[in-house]
């Protein structure tokens, strides 16, 4: 059970806002998560709005965790997120943040950890979709998705490594389509993807000694606002894995879960692949 402001978004930019809330809801107390895989854990998630971080979100509430959530555009989306966290029990705090705003980063990541009391869990989920054959990408889109996707991903991680406790745990959402692009038009995505698996490394090594397990999980085409399964192309993205069809942000989910649980104790430095064989 969480208070009506640890409901309520903050935004990231009015610091007093985020204190408000910080305040109360840690004078709030936990509802009933004892018992649970991550009942004592808090968590943040970016881009916990929709898609695959909406079903991360829920699936660590209901492990136990509290929950922060970041969006960008749609506040009254992360609002229902949160909602259906309060309404089975758990404890959820929304704000937004804007991954191309390094202040805005850092104030959601502390405003999230000073909300709850603590950090252990970051899933750096937000990212954006970006398609375009070489010659038809202009330097502002370049900039926007590289921005998000790489520069929006190591601002989290930096500001949120200040704060996570020992033992913690980093899970970065990459993609299928990175080591493996199998349309044309997807250079600059799959650029910004592959990235993703340096700051891995680089981190799980950087915080290892702090017994900080940092890892990814690389999704193969999920049914979500970025990529539809009635879209176009959708067809021939499901017929390129192994099993045929979609995946559902839950199945994604279910592996950030493993990785965040205990589970993954012992797994640093890794890229699972959640693709039903697109990259086999
Ligand atoms: N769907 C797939 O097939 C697929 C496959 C492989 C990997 N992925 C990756 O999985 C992650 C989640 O994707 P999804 O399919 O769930 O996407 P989605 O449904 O489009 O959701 C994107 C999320 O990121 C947030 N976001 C977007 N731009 C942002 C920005 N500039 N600053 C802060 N937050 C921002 C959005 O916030 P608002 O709701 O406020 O707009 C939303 O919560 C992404 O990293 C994506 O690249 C997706």
């Amino acid at each position: 059970m969480s208070t009506a402001s640890a409901r309520t978004p903050a935004t990231a930019s009015t610091t007093a806002a985020s204190t408000t809330a910080a305040s109360t809801a840690t004078a709030s107390t936990s509802g009933g998560s004892a018992g649970r895989p991550l009942s004592g854990k808090a968590a943040l998630v970016t881009g916990g709005s929709r898609g695959i971080g909406a079903a991360v979100a829920l699936r660590l509430a209901a492990d136990g965790a509290d929950v922060a959530l970041t969006y960008q555009a749609h506040a009254d989306r992360a609002r229902q997120v949160a909602e259906q966290i309060e309404e089975r029990g758990g404890r959820a705090w929304t704000v937004r943040a804007e991954l191309t705003d390094a202040r805005s980063v850092r104030q959601a990541v502390e405003g999230a950890a000073d909300t709850f009391g603590r950090l252990d869990i970051l899933v750096n989920n937000a990212g954006t979709g970006a398609q375009g054959l070489l010659e038809t990408v202009g330097t502002e889109e370049l900039d926007r998705v590289l921005e998000v996707n790489v520069r929006g991903a190591y601002l989290v991680a930096q500001a949120a490594a200040a704060r996570l406790s020992e033992g913690g745990r980093i899970v970065t959402i990459g993609s299928c389509v990175a080591s493996h692009v199998p349309f044309p038009g997807m250079t600059l995505y799959a650029m910004s993807k592959a990235a993703v698996l340096g700051l891995t490394k680089g981190l799980a090594r950087e915080l290892a000694p702090r017994g900080i397990t940092v890892n990814q999980v690389d999704p193969g085409p999920v049914d979500t606002d970025m990529n539809p399964a009635d879209g176009e192309g959708a067809e021939a993205q499901a017929a390129l894995t192994l099993l045929g069809r979609y995946g559902r942000p839950e199945e994604v989910a279910d592996s950030v879960a493993h990785l965040a649980g205990d589970g993954g104790r012992w797994i640093t430095g890794a890229s699972l692949a959640v693709d039903g064989g697109f990259a086999a």
